[in-house]
């Protein structure tokens, strides 16, 4: 019986927001579970698939163009696709749903939510800084836009939430929803919760 289903669990937000950071706690746990888990993300594929794309716009939107490519060869043979893109043009997040879709395969939306100022103030690679002082153009937040999700399947505010909380939040998403069976512990709980009634009277 197939165990796992595949979907493209898309996280959008600002650098710093915790994109990759929650990527990699579901990515851990997902595989301890013996479930095929693949993570596409910006900092990595911008070293090699995408090492030939800036950030005007029109090279987002193709870092997001390939990227989806991909997503969706995986998400079409049953991989959880677990991609962190900064991605902030809600038109290019709404190219890469439509293009799984199309294809048969599951996709949702989630915003990594935090506000700019946190991301700032975190700035875990320096990169804020640098933007403020002007040696870095076209910086998502500072000098270049992000819209910000209309409609995300999933919020996570990674400023007030732990990591494992926001790690949970998706990995309840993808077991309710039938992507990926219930750990066994939880599905035994579940099990009984749902079948041991009220205690008689
Ligand atoms: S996206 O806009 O095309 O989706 P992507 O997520 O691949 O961006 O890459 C973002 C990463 O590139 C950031 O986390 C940061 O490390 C780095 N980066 C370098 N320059 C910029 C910039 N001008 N704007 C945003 N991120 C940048």
């Amino acid at each position: 019986m197939r165990k796992q289903k595949g979907i493209t669990v898309w996280f959008t937000g600002l650098s710093g927001a915790g994109k990759t950071t929650v990527a990699k706690e579901i990515e851990k746990q997902l595989k301890a579970r013996k479930i095929y888990v693949q993570r596409l993300d910006g900092d990595i594929v911008r070293k090699d698939l995408t090492r030939d794309l800036g950030f005007t716009a029109e090279d987002r939107n193709e870092n997001i163009r390939r990227n989806t490519f991909v997503a969706k060869l995986l998400t079409q043979n049953d991989i959880i696709t677990l991609c962190s893109f900064i991605s902030p043009y809600q038109k290019a997040r709404d190219y890469a749903r439509q293009q799984i879709e199309r294809a048969g395969g599951s996709f949702i939306e989630v915003f990594v939510n935090a506000p700019l100022a946190v991301c700032e103030e975190r700035d875990v690679k320096g990169l804020y800084q640098q933007a403020r002082e002007g040696k870095i153009e076209n910086f998502t937040g500072i000098s270049d836009p992000y819209e910000e999700p209309e409609n995300p399947d999933l919020e996570l505010k990674t400023d007030v939430e732990s990591i494992e909380e926001s790690s949970e939040k998706v990995i309840r998403y993808l077991e309710d929803e039938g992507y990926i069976d219930k750990k066994e512990g939880e599905a035994i709980e579940g099990f009984k919760a749902r079948f041991s009634g009220p205690e008689p009277v």
